[in-house]
């Protein structure tokens, strides 16, 4: 049944891809980037933003960065926030289009769309689950999951490196972790996807609708799994936030709602696979695009795999831009000031390729010295909370192909591949490949 919120969120999205549309085709780097299809190459659109300064200002009334300098300062601001505002006007207006919806949104109501104390309090709550340490206890599990996958890899006839591997094996990983069935991977795989499709702004009411029911889904699946857990606890992290939850000495820094359950069980599912299903898509493409960088990997797999994984998070990275809103003016040094009460795009992506830090940053060279300096897990506060766990799923993912396939000069292409679902999170849908 259409309603009322749907026609006003109809008239939102079909005003905002006018306005965006219009602004891009006069060369307004917002309107060239919003309209831009899904796989396109914005690297050209994130060195004109830098060409044109640190900080540029859209028509659209949103500032953006692609240097940096700059994303880094934002990024560790306390004048600037990662939660929504109360009530945006003007053209901020239609940029805001929620898909607002009465369930749980994991990613509008968890700690990534929150600042202090809220975030520090939620955060700090799952931050042990992934500290570097807890994270090596599972390096086993990640290393038998990647090879019983690789074993399963047709044996004749290309191979969706996407699908048979880069997209169950984080989503394995995470399932585990949180201690959701098994048995319930593909639904979740299907939710994942329209989640992410959902971290663009909505472009049509058929799809502000798909993302009302994905969210809708999980809220329904994540209660379901709580009442479970409480019934018959297990070791897994799900279990041990409702035991801290539950228990009567918890503190009230431990008081928990079963709503803040449910955002912070969505955000680690939809930021624990979507974003490294494709650090593995584009990293192997890549790698196969650049025949000489794939042969000294090849030749060394476990002395440059720490190289290979930082600079493909640096080259082409899995989440390619964020946002935050300033409080008050945020002084970026260098005369350059963000204002305050605005919205700034940081293209992550395009300050990995800043050449004030990366020498020949258009390279992809998997013995970069400082690649580890890129932002593709961000800065500040919301440091990606999973970084550990990437790179160790990217170390194992890797090495363990390269075991399973050592002649390198046989991986190739074996079909066009197709781009993902969202601009924020870049990367592929599918990857024929062929290793022997
Ligand atoms: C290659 C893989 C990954 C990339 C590129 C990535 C990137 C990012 C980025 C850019 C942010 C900051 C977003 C913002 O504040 O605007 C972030 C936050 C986050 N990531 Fe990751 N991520 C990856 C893997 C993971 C994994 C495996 C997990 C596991 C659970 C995870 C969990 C999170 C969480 C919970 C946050 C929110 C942190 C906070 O707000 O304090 N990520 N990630």
């Amino acid at each position: 049944m259409t309603t009322l919120t749907d026609i006003r969120l109809a008239l939102a999205t079909a005003t905002l891809n006018t306005a965006s549309r219009v602004a891009g085709l006069t060369g307004d780097a917002f309107g060239r980037l919003d309209m831009l299809g899904v796989g396109r190459d914005p690297y050209p659109i994130y060195d004109d933003v830098r060409s044109r300064g640190r900080l540029v200002k859209s028509r659209l009334g949103v500032m953006l960065t692609a240097s940096h300098d700059a994303c880094n300062v934002v990024l560790s601001s306390p004048d600037t926030s990662s939660a929504e505002e109360e009530s945006p006007g003007g053209v901020q207006r239609l940029l805001d289009v929620r898909v607002r919806t009465r369930e749980v949104n994991p990613i509008q109501d968890s700690f990534i769309s929150r600042d202090a104390p809220d975030h520090t309090r939620l955060r700090r709550l799952v931050q042990r689950g992934f500290s570097m340490k807890a994270v090596s206890a599972h390096a086993a599990m990640i290393e038998r999951v990647s090879t019983a996958l690789i074993a399963d890899f047709p044996r004749r006839g290309p191979v969706d490196l996407v699908q048979s591997f880069a997209r169950p094996l984080p989503m394995r990983v995470i399932i585990e972790l949180i201690g959701v069935p098994s048995e319930d991977q593909p639904r979740l795989n299907v939710w994942g996807d329209q989640l992410a499709a959902s971290l663009d702004r909505p472009r049509s009411l058929s799809a502000v609708r798909s993302i009302r029911r994905a969210v809708a889904d999980i809220d329904l699946f994540f209660r379901d799994l709580i009442a479970q857990r409480r019934r018959e606890p297990t070791d897994d992290l799900l279990s041990l936030l409702l035991e801290k939850m539950d228990s009567d000495v918890a503190g009230p820094s431990d008081q928990l709602t079963d709503n803040e359950i449910i955002a912070t069980l969505g955000l680690l599912l939809i930021a624990g696979f979507e974003t490294t299903v494709n650090l593995l898509g584009t990293g192997t493409a890549n790698l196969l695009r650049h025949r000489d960088q794939l042969e000294s990997f090849g030749s060394d797999p476990a002395g440059r795999i720490n190289g290979l994984v930082e600079e493909a998070l640096r080259f082409e990275s899995p989440v390619q831009f964020t946002m935050r809103r300033s409080i008050e003016d945020v002084d970026l040094g260098r005369g350059d000031v963000l204002p305050a009460h605005h919205h700034v795009v940081l293209l992550l992506a395009g300050a990995n390729r800043d050449p004030d830090v990366f020498d020949r940053p258009n390279r992809f060279d998997i013995e970069r010295a400082n690649a580890r300096q890129h932002l593709a897990f961000v800065s500040g506060a919301h440091y990606c909370l999973g970084a550990a766990l990437a790179r160790l799923e990217a170390q194992v993912a890797w090495t363990t192909l390269a075991k399973a396939f050592p002649d390198v000069d046989r991986w190739r292409f074996a079909g066009t591949p197709q781009p993902g679902v969202s601009r924020i999170v870049r990367g592929f849908r599918t990857l024929p490949l062929a290793f022997t």
